[in-house]
């Protein structure tokens, strides 16, 4: 069988951050319930001139290298934040980028999940057609009222994947374990920009999706855990992959022995500073096991679960390809996450709650720190536009 994986990914996430143990004096909390009990310490806050798809564009631009921009036949967004009921938050990436316009192009939704079902389909995909590459992105924002339990879980980030046959990072093996059922844990009617959370609710329900989904994995000749060395769980808060954790070892008994917390403490990394970006939270993650494990991990499998309220759950695996250092993006991940800068709480407020769903014309004035930005609305429609790179190499410099 064509061996399918991933070949290359890069991350973005926005240039400012709000402290929370800022957040956690507002409300009246001790600091250490945000960073020690939920696991967070930043949130990324994104500029009003950005959205999905910039972020989305941001984290695609460095991937278009050589031949690659050519090579792709298929583009798959995946978000829980989408800006357009109707037309799909890839086809504006694939404008601003310009791809390749021989290829198809489409949104994918499901919470947090979305961007798993688009990865096990960009497998399949280049299974069949070997010399075709799949863009997979996950981008979002993730939202909650103000002043909620919620709020301080918030981010925003995109992660942009190839997936192409004989990958030269990971390859994606073919068993999955998933488990779906029907549960309000989360949701967001059409009407509303920020989701109704039931949040312990949401925590119980993913446990239960982790433990039924490894079970379909086992029965479905998955790797035993015995041969899975690290572990990557979806992230809405780092202290989330200890309760994932907890629940996976308790459904695999001995099994589990060789595992302990620095099995996944590499991949809450980044969520640490990012806050959640529900589609994007796993793939983040993954990035910063990667990029942050010391260990030569090649040859070495990952054992991943996707989760997305309402709710579907995938267990699957992948493993290491030698060479991969080679391909990763550290050095510019890391750099995107050191330079960024510290808001107040009146900017994050005005910022993080800046309407989404207003569709008057403006020409938004240029803040990002990003290369491609949402620039303006004019009449209905949203206009992205790459930043002018001489503007943007003195404002990331002050910084
Ligand atoms: N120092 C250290 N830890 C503290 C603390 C303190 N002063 N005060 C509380 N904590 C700990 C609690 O013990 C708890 O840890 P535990 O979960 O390991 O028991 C943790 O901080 C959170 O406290 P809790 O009272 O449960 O928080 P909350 O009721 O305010 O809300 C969520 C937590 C996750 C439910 C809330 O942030 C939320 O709704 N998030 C959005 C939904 C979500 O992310 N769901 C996840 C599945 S997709």
């Amino acid at each position: 069988m064509i061996v399918a994986g991933i070949d290359d990914i890069s991350i973005y996430s926005p240039g400012f951050f709000y402290p929370l143990e800022d957040l956690a004096r507002r409300h009246g909390v001790d600091p250490a319930k945000y960073i020690v009990g939920i696991g967070q310490e930043r949130m990324a806050v994104p500029t009003p001139d950005e959205d999905i798809v910039s972020m989305a564009a941001n984290a695609v631009a460095p991937l278009l290298v050589n031949e690659v921009r050519e090579e792709i036949s298929t583009v798959i967004f995946a978000t829980e934040s989408g800006i357009d009921q109707s037309k799909s938050a890839g086809l504006f990436v694939h404008g601003v980028l310009g791809l390749n316009p021989n290829c198809r192009v489409v949104e994918f939704k499901q919470a947090c999940y979305s961007a798993t079902a688009g990865i096990q389909l960009a497998s399949d995909l280049v299974r069949q057609r070997p010399k075709e590459k799949v863009l997979v992105i996950a981008s979002d924002i993730a939202r909650y009222e103000r002043n909620s339990e919620g709020e301080c879980t918030q981010g925003a980030g995109a992660v942009a994947m190839i997936v192409a046959a004989n990958p030269r990072l990971l390859e994606i093996h073919p068993q999955s374990g998933v488990f779906s059922f029907d549960v309000m844990d989360f949701w967001r009617p059409n009407h509303r920009e920020a989701a109704y959370v039931n949040g312990k609710l949401s925590i119980d329900v993913y446990l239960r999706s982790l433990t039924e989904a490894w079970l379909d994995f086992q029965r479905k000749d998955g790797l035993p855990l015995t041969s899975i060395d690290k572990l990557c769980f979806h992230q809405p808060f780092t202290k989330m992959s200890k309760k994932a954790f907890g629940a996976l070892r308790e459904a695999a008994g001995a099994e589990a022995d060789h595992l302990d917390e620095k099995s996944y403490a590499e991949s809450q990394i980044y969520g640490r500073q990012i806050g959640n970006t529900y589609s994007a939270s796993l793939y983040i993650g993954l990035s910063s096991l990667l990029d942050n494990c010391d260990e030569d991990l090649t040859g070495r499998s990952v054992g991943l679960f996707s989760y997305g309220s309402g709710s579907v759950g995938e267990f699957f695996s992948v493993s290491v390809v030698e060479g991969y250092r080679r391909r990763l993006r550290s050095h510019a991940h890391r750099a995107l996450l050191a330079r960024r800068r510290e808001i107040d709480y009146e900017t994050y407020v005005a910022w993080f709650y800046t309407s989404v769903k207003s569709t008057e014309d403006r020409i938004s004035p240029m803040q990002t720190t990003g290369r491609y930005r949402f620039a303006a609305i004019a009449e209905q429609r949203r206009i992205y536009a790459e930043v002018d790179c001489a503007r943007l190499g003195s404002l990331n410099a002050v910084a």
